[in-house]
């Protein structure tokens, strides 16, 4: 071949390779919510070495991250880490063994260019690009660093705001973009790592971790921890205080403040039951221990899936075990989120509607069929709501979250719906198959993370054997890409609450007396539909009634008390004011937060007085509630 040629056909093969890459770089799922370069090199480790300081609000130390490098990965390329509010001391690297060495690096100021309004709420949410021109040999990096006081994924509590008062209390919340807040590292749910960490807490405080415990040769105020399964960085998890322990069998048990832990370790009893119901049908219990650690009232979730610890508000410690399908949900976590987890914040529902699915299947097993459909039908209510409410384009499984925080996906949507298209399928195919099915698809996808497309690929293979007559006879696109419901699946029936329904009709139409309703057998669940089953526009004087004959201005169950402080407030019902400005200032839970502050904005007086509740509750609140409240209350 003359010279010329084979120039001008090895610039078209390169051309070609190059066409290839770019391809690839587009269909590969970008994940729009991280400024990391996990595509050219890829940390694979993080070594913390952590102190925290609770006059200042700081946590400081470092982070030694190991990485690699992917194949193709340009030669020069740099490391690209997510952070926010850092204070970035020093960036060292190391090649192999070797010491640690000063290296470049420049810590962007925000992410892009700006031109779009919402671009700087946007850039603010993503944070600083910290890039590291590593050298070409190099292994590891260590960032000597500070967190902000006021980090989105920490909430430092003085003394007061806990159960015991005398000490003050760290917990940290990653999921979904918030790890970067508090450690430098590629913020992504694509990327998996192992970590280990020492942190440096006085006596008679102690850390917990998303990790094993590993006992340290009696060092005083050193606590250290070793996780060995790659796990992405939104469960990375932390939390310092006074902290006492209960074992609840061989390998479950209960972390709370100690005056805490014998309440909590009597609602918790049944979560080794809980997980031999899942390894019974779904394959088994790969994180070795499964405890739970009670946080302080502020905790703004019900719970947190961290592996290895699930982290739980007290408000489920209703004392009669009836709210504990959240533990069935964190702990179901085990399998959809941590084992098999969400590639981008996109394909969320990956996690959140498959544990919903598994949650109800473990409270049959558990709790039995009635209290399961009880829950699913609650659930639907509760989706039919967010449709209404929500904008078509946020209806879809698959939701775009591009430009927006991905913490506003959190709504109905993954979790019902997600739910209801799992258990439509199971339907069509019978029980059996189903559970085979899913049981592989952990076994598959485990330790790995997935995109909703490779999930629609692994469903037409091995759930449909490739027929794409049944996925469309199915609605999978439907459900998946389309905005509502699909037409004709099977709704899920609760013959009890159909009774009750009946009955508070009857009341309502003066057909019927209070006391003739049997109410003090009712659970929680009765509870909650007969309540939710009332008429919206009953008048304060009916709310008496009930309130005469069941104290529920007093109940001690959150669910309950929150269900009628939001009755209470529509129906302008004085008595119960007192117990709501108490409710909202003891506890941080934004699921209850945010309806009770949107019910009481909607009148002018309401709005003056969640103004003022809000403006003594706000520094209590964690910073994620008041990012939501503040929003709200704009
Ligand atoms: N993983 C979620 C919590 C979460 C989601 C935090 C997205 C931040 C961003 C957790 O598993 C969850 O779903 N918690 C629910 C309880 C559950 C029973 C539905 C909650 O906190 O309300
Ligand atoms: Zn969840």
């Amino acid at each position: 071949m003359p010279i010329d040629l084979m120039k001008i056909s090895a610039y078209l093969l390169m051309g070609f390779l190059g066409l290839i890459q770019a391809t690839q770089a587009a269909d590969s799922p970008r994940d729009r919510h991280s400024q990391s370069n996990p595509e050219q090199v890829r940390v694979t480790r993080v070594e913390l070495d952590l102190t925290p300081d609770f006059e200042r609000k700081e946590l400081s130390g470092s982070a030694t991250l190991h990485f690699k490098r992917m194949p193709g990965c340009p030669d020069g390329a740099p490391l690209d880490l997510d952070t926010r509010e850092l204070t970035i001391e020093e960036v060292s690297e190391s090649v192999g063994e070797s010491a640690f060495k000063p290296v470049r690096f420049e810590l962007g100021e925000r992410a892009g260019t700006i031109s779009k309004p919402g671009e700087e709420d946007f850039a603010r949410i993503l944070g600083a690009r910290l890039r590291i021109s590593i050298s070409d040999r190099a292994t590891r990096v260590r960032v000597k660093y500070r967190t902000s006081p006021s980090a989105g994924a920490l909430q430092w509590l003085e003394p007061a705001r806990t159960a015991g008062r005398s000490h003050p209390f760290l917990f940290t919340q990653s999921e979904a973009i918030h790890a970067r807040s508090w450690i430098p590292l590629q913020d992504s749910p694509g990327v998996r790592v192992t970590y280990k960490a020492t942190i440096r807490v006085p006596k008679p405080l102690r850390a917990v971790m998303s990790a094993d415990h590993v006992p340290t040769s009696g060092e005083p105020g050193i606590d250290q921890f070793e996780m060995t399964q790659p796990i992405p960085s939104y469960l990375i998890a932390l939390a310092v205080g006074e902290i006492g322990f209960q074992s609840l069998g061989t390998r479950t048990g209960v972390y709370a403040e100690p005056s805490v832990v014998p309440k909590a370790a009597h609602e918790f009893s049944d979560t080794e039951a809980m997980i031999k119901a899942v390894e019974a049908r779904f394959g088994p219990y790969r994180w070795g221990r499964y405890d739970l650690l009670v946080l302080p009232p502020s905790f703004p979730f019900g719970g947190m899936e961290n592996p290895k610890l699930t982290f739980a508000t007290p408000t489920i410690l209703a004392g009669d075990r009836s709210l504990v399908s959240l533990v069935a949900h964190e702990l179901a976590h085990s399998w959809s989120g941590n084992l098999v987890t969400n590639a981008t914040w996109r394909d969320f529902w990956l996690n959140e509607g498959f544990t919903v699915y598994l949650e109800r299947r473990i409270v049959e097993d558990v709790f039995g069929r009635d209290r399961a459909d009880m829950e699913a039908v609650l659930g639907l209510k509760e989706l039919r709501a967010e449709i209404e409410r929500l904008p078509a384009h946020d209806q879809l499984l698959h939701v775009d979250l591009a430009g927006r925080d991905p913490d506003e996906g959190m709504n109905s949507i993954p979790y019902e719906k997600g739910a209801l298209f799992l258990t439509t399928l199971e339907q069509s195919v019978g029980r059996e198959r189903f559970d085979t099915f899913l049981h592989d698809y952990f076994e598959h996808f485990a330790f790995q993370s997935i995109t909703t497309g490779e999930f629609e690929a692994f469903l037409t293979e091995r759930l449909f054997g490739g027929k794409e007559e049944d996925v469309s006879r199915l609605k999978v696109k439907e459900w998946i890409h389309q905005p509502g419901l699909p037409t004709g699946f099977q709704e899920p029936h609760s013959a009890r609450f159909e009774a009750i329904s009946a009955e508070s009709q009857q009341w309502v139409a003066n057909e019927r007396s209070l006391d003739s309703l049997n109410a003090s057998k009712w659970s929680t669940h009765e509870w909650l539909h007969f309540l939710g089953s009332l008429p919206k526009d009953l008048g304060p004087d009916r709310l008496a009634q009930l309130d005469q004959a069941f104290h529920l201005t007093k109940s001690e169950n959150s669910e309950i008390a929150h269900q009628w402080l939001l009755m209470g407030i529509r129906a302008h019902y004085e008595p119960a004011f007192p117990r709501l400005e108490t409710f909202l200032t003891s506890i941080g839970r934004r699921k209850f937060l945010m309806p009770l502050y949107g019910e009481l904005i909607k009148t002018p007086k309401g709005k003056d007085r969640a103004r003022a509740i809000y403006a003594k509750a706000r520094s209590h609140y964690h910073p994620i509630a008041v990012n939501s409240i503040d929003d709200l209350l704009k």
